[in-house]
């Protein structure tokens, strides 16, 4: 027996094992296990009273189908600060560990004393003292039978009891009731006998004088208290903690009924006392954790609107909730989605935290013009209305709650933006009335940017704008190639920059007139090709004429210009009437050694190449 050996097997900790051996465990309001164990628990590994190991087997029960599941925890921790007296009240056991002075000062009447030797060479544990205040003496294994915990370690002897047992009592100090152990534990070595007092004191009401104040068992700076809006008012007789319901630190825990939500509130404050008595010197500490649950609350849900019109979407805000309140879905008149639904629509559902308390909310954004909001134009505006009811579980015990809500918006009507547009042989003209809002443009891919406006003669003069875009401009696409011009487009398009939502597009497309192919009197011959906006993957540079070693002269993403003559770059002849008809065709290399399929449908696109022809008249030398 004794709590100091260590086990090789699984030791289950039943009740009365965990207050001998100094564990102690809650429950949170998910179902979450919390366990708390001394650092001097029976099963720490101990490290020269300096780091102390736990491990922890912890089995959890299934399912009648499931199997359980094992996990193993492992916690070092280091502690160094020891008092000369720690105390450790829980909930289920009281500790007290001293140090343990050179064993001269204890020794009892003998005079064999052997000088200055630590008290842990051969000397072993035998008797204990308890004062009831009257004085009952046990031997140690009968100690243990009652469920006192006994150890000693390199330098410090600790005693662990119940919270109440036949050896505790109760004692009033400074007016406050305490429950009391008081000990003397008697070591013996042959002739040698050393006795080592130490007394407990937990208060059963807080009390006494305070150095620190935690939360679940760690300690919190005076700042973090402030942050959390705790208050401290220490008077001759109490320590007054106040902690505002819902604060950091606790927890709610959730309920419904009627459909009505409560909320319980649980914090545990802890308080820790050290003192240095004036004549002796020793110092003691005290860690008291004091567990409060106030009872069900109802707690009002609001919803907060904060659309703003102009952005034309709504935005809410639902809650407070506990962190035990999952959102499953949202019903609209016409539908309910679940919430991975919602974000797939782009409602964009988000949980958020309190910053100042431990409850979250719930943020929904839903843009006007998704179906599930209902829209009327009335003279001069537009009313949107959002009808919507929460679906939530409050978990674990997944009890539904609804909470339904009524949201309206307005928006005044502006006309949508009006488009005048026209060319000549070179160029687009675009006027556009917009009346003022506040627009984002884009020409062709690009956005229109002063320095673009700039190459495009953009004016606008508040409520009109106007751009002058050039056919050979990059921005203008080829459509097609006609007889002798070229068919080219533009593209504008006018966003809100709010909502990212289009606002105008319109397209405008010209023929342009332009000379493909051009014939000279000493038989040079010139041609064009121009790449269409069908063809997007064709590269210029790799056109060649029937002579595939005929490249362009010149060529970049949109043209390839192309010089030869009448008899090289496999130019043929065909002689009409009255002319001379040379004829040769621009088009990508044959790559026939690329046997790749999709390689040789792709190819065969590319080379669909007009057949440039150029007809002489002049021509029968
Ligand atoms: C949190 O802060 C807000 C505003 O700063 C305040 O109204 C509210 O009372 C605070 N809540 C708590 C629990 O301290
Ligand atoms: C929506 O969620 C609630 C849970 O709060 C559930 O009771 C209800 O059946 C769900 N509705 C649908 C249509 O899935
Ligand atoms: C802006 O220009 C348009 C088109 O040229 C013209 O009709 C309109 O009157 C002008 N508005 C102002 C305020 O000058
Ligand atoms: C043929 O005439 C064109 C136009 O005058 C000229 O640019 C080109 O250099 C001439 N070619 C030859 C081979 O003389
Ligand atoms: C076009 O082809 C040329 C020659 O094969 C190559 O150098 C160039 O990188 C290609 N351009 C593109 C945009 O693929």
């Amino acid at each position: 027996g004794g709590c100091q050996h260590r086990y090789n097997s699984a030791i289950l900790i039943t009740p009365s094992l965990a207050s001998q051996c100094g564990f102690s465990m809650k429950t949170d309001h998910l179902g979450n296990a919390m366990i708390y164990a001394s650092l001097q628990n029976c099963f720490a590994q101990n490290v020269e009273d300096h780091a102390f190991t736990t491990t922890l087997n912890l089995r959890l029960h299934g399912n009648q189908m499931d199997e359980d599941e094992l996990y193993q925890v492992a916690e070092t921790c280091q502690y160094t600060a020891w008092a000369s007296r720690e105390i450790v009240c829980d909930h289920n056991y009281m500790e007290v560990s001293v140090k343990r002075a050179a064993p001269h000062d204890y020794v009892l009447p003998n005079h064999l004393i052997p000088s200055k030797r630590p008290v842990e060479a051969g000397f072993r544990i035998t008797t204990l003292v308890f004062f009831t205040p009257e004085e009952r003496i046990m031997e140690v294994k009968e100690a243990l039978n009652r469920g006192y915990g006994i150890a000693n370690t390199p330098s410090r002897l600790v005693l662990r009891s119940p919270k109440t047992t036949p050896e505790t009592y109760i004692q009033n100090v400074a007016g406050v009731p305490m429950t009391v152990l008081k000990t003397s534990t008697i070591f013996e070595k042959k002739w040698l006998a050393v006795q080592i007092d130490a007394t407990a004191a937990c208060p059963l009401e807080l009390g006494c004088f305070l150095l620190h104040m935690g939360i679940n068992g760690q300690r919190i700076t005076t700042a973090e208290m402030a942050a959390r809006q705790y208050s401290l008012i220490v008077s001759s007789t109490h320590i007054v903690i106040k902690i505002p319901i819902g604060a950091v630190g606790g927890y709610l825990k959730s309920n419904v009924q009627d459909n009505q939500y409560f909320t319980s509130y649980t914090v545990e404050p802890m308080v820790e006392l050290h003192w240095i008595e004036d004549t002796t010197h020793e110092d003691t500490r005290y860690k008291v954790l004091f567990p409060i649950t106030t009872p069900f609350l109802p707690q009002p849900l609001q919803v907060i609107d904060e659309t703003v019109p102009n952005k034309q979407i709504f935005k809410l805000i639902l809650g407070p909730f506990g962190t035990d309140v999952a959102l499953i879905n949202i019903t609209f008149p016409s539908e309910v989605l679940s919430v991975a639904e919602c974000n797939v629509r782009g409602f964009n559902v988000m949980e958020l935290m309190s910053p100042n308390s431990s409850s979250k909310v719930f943020i929904l954004q839903v843009p006007f013009m998704d179906p599930v909001v209902l829209q009327m134009t009335q003279n001069g505006f537009t009313l949107y209305r959002l009808q919507l009811t929460f679906g939530l579980l409050v978990l674990p015990e997944l009890a539904p709650l609804s909470h339904t809500a009524h949201l309206e918006a307005k928006l005044v009507n502006i006309a949508p933006p009006k488009v005048f547009g026209g060319c000549d042989h070179q160029n687009f003209y675009v006027l556009v009335e917009h009346g003022r809002r506040s627009f984002q443009t884009m020409v062709g891919k690009q956005m229109l940017t002063p320095d673009l406006g700039q190459k495009y003669g953009f004016m606008d003069n508040g409520t009109h704008f106007s751009l002058v875009v050039p056919f050979s401009a990059p921005d203008v696409v080829f459509e097609a190639i006609e007889q002798a011009s070229i068919r080219g487009r533009i593209d504008v398009i006018m966003r809100n920059p709010e909502t990212n939502t289009e606002i105008k597009k319109f397209s405008m497309a010209c023929n342009f007139h332009s000379t493909l192919t051009v014939c000279f009197p000493n038989g040079t011959m010139t041609a064009l090709a121009v790449k269409l906006e069908a063809v997007p993957s064709l590269n210029t540079s790799r056109l060649t004429l029937r002579d595939p070693t005929c490249g362009p002269l010149f060529s970049n993403d949109r043209f390839a210009y192309f010089i030869f003559s009448g008899n090289t770059c496999g130019t043929t002849r065909k002689f009409l009437s009255n002319v001379m008809l040379y004829e040769n065709e621009i088009s990508l290399p044959d790559e026939s050694d690329k046997s790749d399929e999709s390689d040789e449908s792709e190819r065969k696109n590319e080379s669909e190449e007009p057949v440039y022809e150029c007809v002489s008249s002049n021509s029968k030398s």
